[in-house]
């Protein structure tokens, strides 16, 4: 029998929580040049939190852990987390100012980020060891990389054997193999993956997957924007593509976070890794149709398919 101070969780979160400050666009300034731009709106966001409040808003019993300051944007955060039923008892508050994200949005929906981590930067390995319980309780964990990567390899060490990791590696960064061994799926865009494989990444999403196959994940999820997304395991050797309802985009800030932490739910049911990509891309579709991170997430009814 479980016994635990937490219930058993879908999904634990474990990554950034940012406030982001956004500005829509005309196009976004050379260097040296000054453009005006909308209103400046302030929304709840980081990859993390993002996550979590995807996957509670689909229903998925989720926990975060993170860290945000003791300040209004922490707050805005906290509260975003809890409107949206994520247990937040694994926030962690103070130590640095809350995280900020600095984001232009052009008229295709399109997205440019910078990531000031503040208090994200302070998640230590420490903080994930006293967490042991929250790991105890889930089922899936995913994490992301705008907290620092030796927390990252200290979250990778402590999956149990009955719980599936998903890392989402963004920002890019180097990984050690002992954080790609229990990758099941790591989880890249276009850019993350000619990043993470450099000179030798090949053009197609086939070739991303299969060099990034062969570095050490169990599994690998190329997601493709409007296109949907390439699905490869290494224990069936199949390679799969899951296509994506059209629709039109107004942005597409915080759609990559919604498609994983939909994908990780599904996974934490049981499902197969290309049926949950499927429900996947029709959760990122739906909120690349509304502005903003977390208010763009759908519900299960808005996505329930025919
Ligand atoms: O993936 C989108 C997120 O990236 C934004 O919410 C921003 O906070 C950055 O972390």
């Amino acid at each position: 029998m479980h016994e635990n101070e937490y219930d058993r969780y879908e999904l634990l979160v474990v990554g950034s929580a940012n406030a982001d400050l956004v500005i829509e666009v005309e196009r976004r300034p050379a260097a040296g040049e000054t453009v005006l731009g909308s209103d400046l709106a302030v929304h709840p966001g980081g990859k993390g939190g993002n996550q979590a409040v995807a996957a509670a808003r689909l229903g998925a019993r989720t926990a975060l852990l993170a860290r945000v300051g003791d300040d209004a944007h922490g707050r805005l955060l906290l509260e975003s987390q809890r409107a949206a039923g994520v247990d937040t008892r694994g926030v962690l508050v103070g130590g640095a100012p809350t995280g900020v994200a600095l984001i232009t949005v052009d008229p295709s929906g399109d997205n440019s980020i910078v990531v000031s981590p503040g208090a994200n930067g302070r998640l230590t390995p420490e903080d994930i060891r006293a967490a042991g319980p929250l790991f105890e309780a889930a089922r899936v964990v995913s994490v992301q990389l705008e907290i620092p990567l030796d927390t990252v390899a200290e979250v990778a060490g402590a999956m149990s054997p009955g719980t599936r990791l998903v890392l989402n590696p963004s920002p890019p960064a180097p990984l050690p193999d002992s954080v790609l061994a229990v990758c099941d799926p790591l989880v890249v865009n276009e850019h993350e993956a000619r990043s993470i494989l450099g000179e030798a990444a090949g053009s197609t999403a086939q070739e991303w997957a299969r060099a990034l196959l062969t570095s050490g994940p169990r599994s690998v999820v190329v997601t493709l924007g409007a296109q949907g997304a390439l699905v490869a395991d290494s224990r069936t050797g199949a390679f799969v593509t899951v296509p994506s309802p059209e629709v039109e985009a107004v942005d597409t800030t915080g759609a990559g976070d919604a498609f994983t932490a939909a994908l990780a739910w599904r996974l934490g049911q049981g499902e197969e890794l290309t049926e949950a990509a499927a429900f996947a891309v029709r959760v990122g579709a739906a909120a690349v149709t509304r502005h903003g991170a977390q208010a763009s997430f759908p519900t299960a009814e808005e996505v329930s398919g025919p």
